[in-house]
């Protein structure tokens, strides 16, 4: 029988609410802090900030239930939770690094109401030894604390946070003493998952590692598109084939417009720059990113070489989040391209089923479509820059008669050529 335990989160953001929601899910009791006054009296009136599948159903029905809670105070925090969970923001700086300001912040707040035992385990993103940075800091506010810290990296997707959690394929922490393991053994315990013990940095490169290499994946492939299209091969075919062997798998192989987001782009660059301090020139990676700013260079090129002159074009987008299942729009490569196209004059209308309202302000002049369909009007081109699966099915024969010209971008490899090609479009996917 697992031993249920008080935890504190701290920082609301998409990894500490999804991973406070599950964690109380299980039956633990969680306080969720922010230092955003106005989120926490939202979250508290039962308005999630975010979309994600899932997650709403899920606070409303702990909050109801008694697990769930949320504070503006650290120090109510730690007076009732043994572990104390850090999900605070780790955002990119201009040169490549990490901004751990908000870490060390809380790291010493907490630190200043800690009077017995506490595990304070870092969740956010973070460069290989801030661990030991986190448990110095601590001692320096407060040489008695008795803590053990931990890392614990998360590996949720967006779109697919609540699943992630609740059914992750491993969870890996990284920690020095017996008395620590024990305490994440219990948390983890009711998601009957693989667990994977290692040190704290080990921990904490696990992370890194694994998203630079599911982002050199996506690089890896979008490559491979680009001798298809030279070649006249299927990136489609090829992937599959590849995917095929287990030691590769399919997964992450699906070419396009590259990768964006809030944890790819900022971890490799992050990845790449930690690498250099530590005396190592991480130039495969540096490779990586190249080429997925390239993939969108690519794409737009097409578009070019189509349509010649972009003044004054008419061009119809479907997607401006960085992927499906989300309205997340930071760093996305579909309001890198809307951008691009509106800078060269093409007057853009765009539609997303869950990004226009965090759209609208990245791209101003961007006009916003209330049906998905609608963005075929006098279009003299289509583009799809997001891969939302509601964006297979809509009825491409009328929207065609629609358009002006019947140019189907498509960014995502969504679509069937063929049934495009059927329906009388000229269509443009990548890497076929
Ligand atoms: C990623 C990691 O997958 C997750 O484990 C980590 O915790 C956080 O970072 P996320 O950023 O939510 O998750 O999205 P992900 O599904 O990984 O997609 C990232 C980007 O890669 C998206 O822009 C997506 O469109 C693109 N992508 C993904 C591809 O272009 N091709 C693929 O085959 C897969």
């Amino acid at each position: 029988m697992t031993a249920l335990m008080n935890l504190a989160i701290v920082g609301s953001g998409y990894v500490g609410l999804v991973t406070g929601t599950c964690f109380a899910e299980v039956g633990h009791h969680v306080i969720c802090v922010d230092n955003d006054l106005k989120k926490v009296k939202s979250l508290q009136a039962g308005h999630i900030p975010i979309y994600e599948p899932g997650l709403e159903e899920l606070v409303k029905k702990n909050v109801a239930e008694g697990r769930l809670s949320f504070t503006a105070s650290i120090g109510d925090a730690v007076a009732a939770s043994k572990v104390i969970f850090i999900a605070v923001p780790t955002p990119p700086q201009p040169d490549g690094s990490v901004d751990l300001s908000f870490v060390e912040g809380v790291a010493r707040e907490i630190a200043m109401h800690i009077k017995e035992y506490r595990v304070v385990v870092d969740k956010s993103t973070v460069p290989v030894k801030t661990g030991e940075k986190v448990a110095q800091t601590i001692k320096r506010y407060n040489p008695d604390a008795p803590i053990d810290v931990v890392s614990n990296p998360e590996f949720l997707r967006e779109g697919s946070a609540v699943d992630d959690l609740m059914k992750p394929d491993r969870i890996v922490f990284g920690v020095s003493s017996d008395k620590a393991t024990a305490v994440m053994r219990e948390i983890y315990e009711p998601f009957k998952a693989p667990i994977l013990v290692t040190d704290l940095n080990s921990a904490e490169l696990i992370k890194h590692a694994a998203n630079s290499f599911l982002a050199l994946k996506i690089s890896y492939i979008n490559a491979v598109a680009a001798i298809c299209e030279a070649s006249g091969a299927n990136v489609e075919r090829v992937a599959e084939g590849m995917g095929a062997d287990h030691r590769i798998g399919r997964a992450f192989l699906n070419a396009g417009i590259g990768y964006g987001g809030s944890c790819f782009p900022k971890d490799i660059s992050a990845f790449i720059r930690i690498s250099r301090e530590l005396g190592y020139e991480f130039t495969l990676l540096e490779e990586v990113e190249k080429i997925n700013f390239n993939q969108k260079e690519r794409f737009l090129k097409k578009i070019r070489e189509s349509l010649w002159v972009l003044r004054a074009k008419k061009i119809g987008v479907l997607g401006l989040a960085f992927k499906g299942n989300t309205d997340d729009v930071r760093s996305s490569v579909a309001i890198e391209v809307v951008k691009q196209l509106i800078s060269e004059g093409a007057e853009v209308t765009a539609y997303d089923p869950k990004g226009m309202e965090k759209a609208l302000p990245l791209v101003p002049g961007c006009k916003m479509a209330g049906k998905a369909e609608d963005v075929a009007d006098g279009a003299d081109a289509l583009l799809v820059l997001t891969e939302w699966s509601e964006f297979k099915t809509l009825p491409y024969a009328a929207m065609k008669k629609r358009m002006l010209s019947p140019l189907l971008f498509d960014g995502r490899n969504l679509l069937d050529p063929q049934e495009m090609r059927g329906l009388g479009f000229t269509y443009t996917g990548v890497g076929h």
